[in-house]
Formats: C-alpha cells, sequence, structure tokens
C-alpha cells in the first residue's frame, strides 16, 4: 500500500450521533447492574460522593485527552500513539487497553447474557406471582446451570459482532441514536415506581446519606475503578472513538456530556433500585443479582409490569450492546487497521477468543470452575478486579501523563480549540486537572491500595 492515499477513514456523521454512541459506550451494565451493587457493598452515599469526585476531578479530564488522543493520531487506540509518538513506547499504552478489552468483554457477556434471559422470562410472564425469596432462588438458579447463561452469551457475543461487522456509520451509530433516548425514559417510569411503594425512604437515605466509617483504601480504589468502567476510560475506547470524530466537533464539551449523562443514569438507576430493595427487604449488598431480583420484584406487583418488565429487560440489553459494541471495536480497530486484514475477519477472531475466556468466566460463577482461584478470587472475580481496578485505572493515568507533559502543547491546543476556531477560555482549568489533579490522584489512590500510604 505504500505511496497509496489511505481510504478516507469512517466518521460520525452528527453531532448527536457522537454524543450517542460515546453515551451508549459508557452507559451499560455498568451503570445499572454494577453501580448499584458496588453503591450496595461499600457503604452507599460515601461511595457516591467518592465516585462523583472521582468523575469531575479524573473521569473527565481522562475523556478529554483520549478523545484528543484518537483525533490527533487518526487511528486505533495503539496506532494513535505510535503516530504521535513513533520514537517512544507509548503504545503500551494501548496495548494495555486491547488486552483490558478482552477481559472486560469476558464477564461483561456473560452478564449481558442474563439480561437475555431475563427478557425470555418477561415474555414468557415467568416472574408473576413469586416471592422475593423466590424470585432470588431462580436468580440464583439460573446462573448456577452454566449451559443456558453460556448459550445467551453466546448469542449476545454473534450479535455484537454482526453490529461491528457493519461498521461505524451504518452500525453503531445508527442503532445508539435511537435506543439511548428510550432507555432514559423507561428508568424514569421505574423511578416513579420505586419511589411510591411503602417503606421507600430508607432506599433513598441508604442511597444518599453519606456514613465516611465505611471508607477504607479498597472502597476508594473500587469507587475510582467504578468511575473508569462506567466511562469506559483508561483503555482506548474513547481514542478509537474520539479517532471517529468530525474536526469542528468540540472535545471538551462532549467528554463533558458524556460524562454528565452517564453519571445521571447511574444515580438514576440508584433511585429506581434502592427504594424497592428496601421495600421489598432485599439485602442491599446482595452483590451481583441485585438488579435481576429487584426488578422483576417492582414489575410484578405492577399494573402493566409485564409490559414494562420486558422493555426493561431489552433496554438493559441494549445498553449492553451499546458497550460491547465499543468493546469489540477497540479490539477490531487494532487488528485490522495495523495488520491490514479485513474487518469481517478482524471480528470473528477477535469474538472467537473473547467466546474462549468469556465461558472461563462464566463457567467460574457456579459452575465447574468455582472453585479455581487466581490470587484468592475465581476466574470471573480476577479479571473484573484486574481490568477495572488495575489496568484502567493505570491506562488513565498513563494516558493524562502522555496528554500533560509528551504529546506536545501544540498538537493538544489544536485538538482542544479545533485549530483556533473554540475560544475555549476552560482550556488553562482542563489542562491543569490533566497534567495534575488527575495523575495525582491517581497515583494517591494506587499507593493508599497497596499500602504505602495511609489515609482516610
Ligand atoms: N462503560 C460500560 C458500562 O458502564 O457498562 C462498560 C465498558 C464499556 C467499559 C467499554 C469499558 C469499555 F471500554
Amino acid at each position: 500500500m505504500a505511496g497509496v492515499t489511505p481510504p478516507q477513514r469512517e466518521r460520525f456523521g452528527s453531532k448527536f450521533g457522537v454524543i450517542a454512541a460515546a453515551a451508549g459506550s459508557a452507559v451499560g451494565l455498568g451503570n445499572i447492574w454494577k453501580f448499584p451493587y458496588e453503591v450496595g457493598n461499600n457503604g452507599g452515599g460515601a461511595f457516591l460522593v467518592l465516585y462523583l469526585g472521582f468523575v469531575l476531578l479524573i473521569g473527565i479530564p481522562v475523556m478529554i485527552s483520549e478523545l484528543a488522543i484518537g483525533r490527533n493520531g487518526q487511528k486505533n487506540a495503539i496506532g494513535s500513539f505510535r503516530a504521535i509518538s513513533p520514537k517512544r513506547p507509548w503504545f503500551l499504552v494501548g496495548i494495555i487497553g486491547v488486552a483490558a478489552a478482552f477481559m472486560i468483554f469476558a464477564f461483561y457477556g456473560s452478564v449481558a447474557g442474563w439480561t437475555l434471559e431475563y427478557i425470555f422470562q418477561s415474555a414468557k410472564n415467568g416472574f408473576e406471582g413469586k416471592t422475593p425469596d423466590q424470585l432470588g432462588s431462580m436468580f440464583d438458579n439460573f446462573v448456577e446451570n452454566p449451559m443456558r447463561p453460556l448459550m445467551w452469551q453466546t448469542i449476545f457475543i454473534v450479535l455484537t459482532a454482526s453490529v461491528v461487522m457493519a461498521g461505524v456509520k451504518k452500525g453503531i451509530e445508527k442503532y445508539t441514536k435511537i435506543l439511548m433516548p428510550v432507555l432514559f425514559l423507561i428508568i424514569l417510569v421505574l423511578i416513579v415506581r420505586s419511589v411510591t411503594l411503602p417503606g421507600a425512604g430508607a432506599g433513598l437515605e441508604f442511597l444518599f446519606k453519606p456514613d465516611f466509617s465505611k471508607i477504607n483504601a479498597s472502597v476508594i480504589l473500587s469507587a475510582l475503578g467504578q468511575a473508569f468502567f462506567s466511562l469506559s476510560l483508561g483503555m482506548g475506547t474513547i481514542i478509537t472513538y474520539g479517532s471517529y470524530i468530525r474536526k469542528n466537533d468540540n472535545l471538551a464539551v462532549t467528554a463533558i456530556q458524556v460524562s454528565t449523562a452517564d453519571t445521571v443514569i447511574a444515580i438514576m438507576a440508584g433511585i429506581a433500585i434502592f427504594p424497592a430493595v428496601f421495600a421489598f427487604g432485599i439485602n442491599p449488598s446482595q452483590g451481583e443479582g441485585l438488579v435481576f431480583v429487584t426488578i422483576p420484584n417492582i414489575f410484578q406487583q405492577m399494573p402493566g409490569g409485564y409490559v414494562f418488565s420486558l422493555l426493561f429487560f431489552i433496554l438493559l440489553a441494549v445498553a449492553a450492546l451499546t458497550s460491547t459494541i465499543s468493546l469489540l471495536e477497540v479490539i477490531v480497530a487494532y487488528f485490522s487497521e495495523e495488520y491490514k486484514i479485513s474487518r469481517k475477519k478482524a471480528t470473528i477472531y477477535s469474538s472467537i477468543v473473547i467466546l474462549f475466556i468469556g465461558t472461563l468466566c462464566t463457567l467460574s460463577k457456579g459452575g465447574p470452575l468455582t472453585d479455581f482461584t487466581i490470587f484468592g478470587k475465581n476466574i470471573w472475580g480476577f479479571l473484573e478486579f484486574v481490568s477495572a481496578d488495575i489496568l484502567l485505572p493505570l491506562g488513565g493515568l498513563c494516558i493524562v501523563i502522555f496528554v500533560g507533559f509528551f504529546m506536545g502543547r501544540k498538537r493538544v491546543r489544536e485538538e482542544l480549540t479545533n485549530a483556533g476556531s473554540i475560544k475555549g477560555r476552560l482550556i488553562p482549568v482542563a489542562m491543569f486537572l490533566v497534567r495534575y489533579i488527575a495523575p495525582i490522584g491517581i497515583a494517591l489512590v494506587f499507593l493508599n491500595a497497596i499500602g504505602l500510604l495511609k489515609f482516610g
């Protein structure tokens, strides 16, 4: 191909399309499945306060940095680093990202499969007349017999692969634009129902009243990991999407809008879930099953619950799908661009690897691999911890240091001001966060987590 102008890179077609795709990546199971159980396990309101601080002071600067790298580098997560800094090994950050994408997709795809089972159960009215206890054991039985979860997981991976094969504009952008707003509306309906249940107040108190005695080093690390996971940061997803953004879109504004949408939806999911958890006497720290047990409880007591439950799980699946699409896109963009194989081949090969690791994850949840542990965690727990709590913040740390000190002021300015056409009065603030606050913040959390530093 030497000497030939490469074909025009694919682009998102509209500003709303960009936000829908990036928010589609950010908003997913992390908001509706993981956020509520992390809050439940880690002391409610105090976790929330930490989380919000991390989104504002670390998440948004990392997101701006990733967008700038992608749009400036005009390549995948690894290639963009190489394009900007060909002589230094910064591309390794992209490699961490691609590795994290495989790991996250493995367990994420498993939960995404659960959403399909719950669509199926909603459709056949499988929750009707069940007590909260029965709904709890229904979930446990389903997860502990791995055949069905594996079947759904496979279907989900195939679905993701088919959208990614269709490409950026006709696949990713087209679907996310319609589905994200509908998801928002359904959560609103749920909130109204949940907060009007008798005893709902205790749930709101749990979510919003901070009890700082619950905070310790591992809770702080989880809050940071959750912020990265939920915003899809630290692993090149936003670099990859940034490379598809048109030159006249405002990167800082995009980052703020996407982060706000993501945070609002996570909190809304919390408001929909916790009042019902307390009203039905479900244990708020019961972990991964929280949403899958709480939501059927709400719906099966509600007029029109059949329709709403069906809609809810369809949308949860869609929210998961727009996120798995972005995970797969990181991998596919890398392999197809760097090794010059077709998008189709890259998609098929990577999906097979994901299915393999994903199967191990699923079998470690109640199946034959349950007792197999790595550093005291089962395969699933290990991959979740290493990716979300270690690799993403580590990737984020490298990303802000790269943009803050190594990418070159001129390039960064060019991206943040769209080559001078945006005034950018807030750029100094953004750069202060990128250069100092975010890296120091992440480093402190790490040092605290490994016990080298004690605070709080
Ligand atoms: N942000 C997604 C969620 O909250 O569900 C999960 C995710 C997607 C993480 C894409 C990382 C990523 F690259």
